[in-house]
């Protein structure tokens, strides 16, 4: 909006407009531009109302961390901040440092000969000096002038004053300043508009890594035009909305880690609900069967995979038609039923024999023709057969390779309440939770190979976006199966629509394992949320973290934590509405109360979170 008087400071008479400038019209910029702009000695005044200052920052700090400069742009107020970057030549610059390096050695040493105790700061400055001097000439830095000049703007002379001192405050926990620029409030005015242009010149010379740092736009915004919304950024208070099958992102992946406690589930139960909005489809492996409450509520399924009420699925089922013409379905089953059953009769590490895996195959095949299934796609709408019906073709076969022995637990024996009957849940609703709590060790990969099996015919049979959630996940990633089984999915996951959300509590369980970090490698986003001090090098480390960073990791509330996502980072708060807390809490006390509310509502008819009666509340019995 200055645009016309800036031309006119510059002298610029060029340009296509010029003619018509000169003949006496008027350009647009003519008319966008103020009638008039006063220049006072530490201001400016815009059509008489309006108060500019403009400012250059006159103190740096000495250490500076990442986006240091956020807590000025982040004001409430409106400031204007501009950055004149100019890059300098090395060697004049490390003789400068020499010449001032040996000016500070002479006062020290003159110091000592007098027995005066040397001055603090001359101290540090002697150690700075050599440090920068030494990292100039190494070429691990280059030198840069940078000029940063701030624009602040208030109604009045009082209202000036204050955004001044709001302006200091935010750099005064840093040893930064500003200034106002004396008697150069037009130059300040110019120096501080987009045009590339220095009529201050108040340099300071600075390295490369504080010039990164400097850099403004690092973390105080993130999100894609639309998604879910997850929270509230801490910088700024502006909404932080993804979309995880966005283009933005390359990948629907996400990790979250934290300590026990810190809200991850309670994160991953509410961008459920959210997601399921959206139509996106949910499954979750559940080690804790906290998940159920959710289920309920939006009419999904949870299924136990442990205990005496343990759901069953039938490894058997076939889909009920092909994904693609001709596709052979039958043979992509027995394959998948291989696998299984030599997960199931082999010691880890151990794999069947061709002959082994050649008397299975037959076996299989026969076991599907005796229930009338063949390659013929009407036969597969026949009940599928059962494992036992496997067990008892083996027999009949004469237990080759022992086989039929090998398998008899799951059919007879302990294990075999999984794979008894024909499958009893419903696997297509919009949630589906799998509850392995009190899962037996041996029982965890073959159930791991199960619901993969389920997921992958699931995604196969109608493409749709699904987050696939494993709460917990070091549960998992403790076995080589399931490490296996989550970098597989990680890596696949993309093709398939599907997105893979890792909760642990343990960076270190999930990095031991090189599946583990091939996970890490396939995530497009990151939540960390507090952590513990035990392991926050680790982490810090792994996720390249400032020490402002670590700080709040040590010290974040419950359901806050370090988003990290398309280049950028934000401190973030999960912020649920009381419907998506009352289904997303596990506070024991406020379950209670729920309870409790819940009855009086069935007596009253009112509900305290607006559900339906008798839905939702309970916990698990
Ligand atoms: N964003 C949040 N807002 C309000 N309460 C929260 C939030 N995050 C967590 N909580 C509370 O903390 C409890 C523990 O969180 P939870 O997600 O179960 O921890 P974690 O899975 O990390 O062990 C939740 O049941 C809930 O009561
Ligand atoms: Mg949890």
């Amino acid at each position: 909006m200055f645009y016309g008087l800036v031309k006119k400071a510059l002298g610029a008479t060029e340009g296509p407009r010029a003619g018509a400038a000169a003949r006496g019209g008027r350009s647009v910029a003519d008319l966008a531009a103020p009638t008039a702009i006063e220049i006072g000695r530490d201001h400016l005044l815009v059509e008489g109302r309006e108060r500019v200052r403009a400012c250059y920052m006159s103190a740096l700090p000495r250490h500076v961390s990442a986006g240091w400069l956020l807590p000025l742009l982040d004001m409430e107020e409106p400031v204007d901040v501009s950055l004149h970057i100019e890059p300098l030549p090395t060697g004049p610059i490390v003789r400068q440092l020499t010449r001032k390096l040996s000016e500070l050695q002479s006062s020290r040493m003159l110091d000592a000969k007098a027995g005066r105790v040397e001055e603090a700061y001359r101290m540090v400055a002697f150690e700075d000096v050599a440090r920068l001097r030494e990292a100039l000439a190494r070429g691990d830095e280059r030198a840069y002038s940078l000029r940063v000049y701030v624009l602040l703007r208030g109604k009045g002379e009082a209202d000036l004053e204050m955004r001044q001192r709001q302006a200091a405050a935010a750099l005064e926990g840093m040893l930064a300043a500003i200034r106002p620029a004396l008697y150069e409030q037009w130059q300040g005015l110019l120096s501080a508009a987009p045009l590339g242009l220095d009529y201050l010149g108040r340099r300071r010379n600075v390295d490369t890594t504080t010039l990164a740092y400097s850099f403004p736009f690092a973390s105080s915004h993130l999100g894609t035009g639309s998604g879910i919304l997850y929270g509230i950024n801490l910088q700024g208070n502006s909404l932080v909305v993804l979309d995880p099958f966005g283009r933005e992102l390359p990948n629907a992946n996400k990790v979250v880690f934290a300590k026990s406690g810190a809200g991850k589930s309670y994160f991953c139960k509410v961008e459920a609900l959210r997601a399921l909005l959206l139509g996106i489809e949910y499954y979750v492996v559940d080690p804790e069967h906290e998940y159920r409450r959710l289920c309920e509520a939006v009419g999904g399924e949870f299924i136990t995979l442990s205990g005496a009420r343990a759901a069953h699925i039938n490894p058997f089922d076939l889909p009920e038609r092909p994904l693609e013409e001709g596709e052979d379905v039958l043979a992509e089953r027995v394959a998948a039923l291989q696998g299984l059953v030599s997960l199931m009769i082999t010691t880890p590490g151990e794999v069947l024999s061709s002959r082994e895996q050649g008397a299975l195959d037959v076996a299989i095949r026969e076991t599907y023709r005796r229930a009338g299934i063949t390659r013929e796609p009407h036969t597969h709408r026949r009940p599928a057969p059962l494992l036992a019906d496997l067990y008892e073709v083996l027999r009949a076969q004469g237990n080759p390779y022992g086989l039929a022995d090998r398998l008899v637990r799951y059919v007879e024996g302990a294990y075999a309440h999984l794979f008894r009957e024909p499958t009893s849940v419903d696997l297509r609703r919009p949630l589906v939770a799998f509850g392995v709590r009190d899962l037996e060790e041996e029982l965890r990969p073959i159930v791991f190979y199960l619901i993969a099996d389920h997921v992958w015919r699931e995604v196969r049979r109608r493409p749709r976006p699904r987050i696939f959630l494993v709460d917990e996940a070091w549960t998992l990633a403790r076995h080589r199966e399931g490490a296996r089984f989550l970098s597989a999915l990680a890596r696949r996951a993309r093709k398939h629509y599907l997105g893979l959300t890792v909760v642990s509590q343990d960076v270190a369980d999930m990095l031991m394992a090189e599946e583990g970090r091939a996970v890490l490698q396939n995530v497009a986003v990151t939540f960390l949320m507090r952590q513990d001090p035990a392991v926050m090098d680790l982490v810090e480390e792994v996720f390249k973290l400032s020490p402002q960073e670590r700080q709040f990791l040590l010290s974040c509330d419950k359901g806050e934590g370090l988003m990290m996502a398309l280049g950028s980072r934000a401190a973030v708060r999960i912020v649920a509405s009381p419907q998506e807390h009352a289904l997303c809490t596990t506070d024991p006390r406020e379950l209670a109360a729920m309870q409790e509310a819940g009855r009086a509502w069935g007596r009253s008819g009112r509900g305290p979170c607006g559900e339906a009666p008798g839905r939702g509340l309970e916990g698990e019995s």
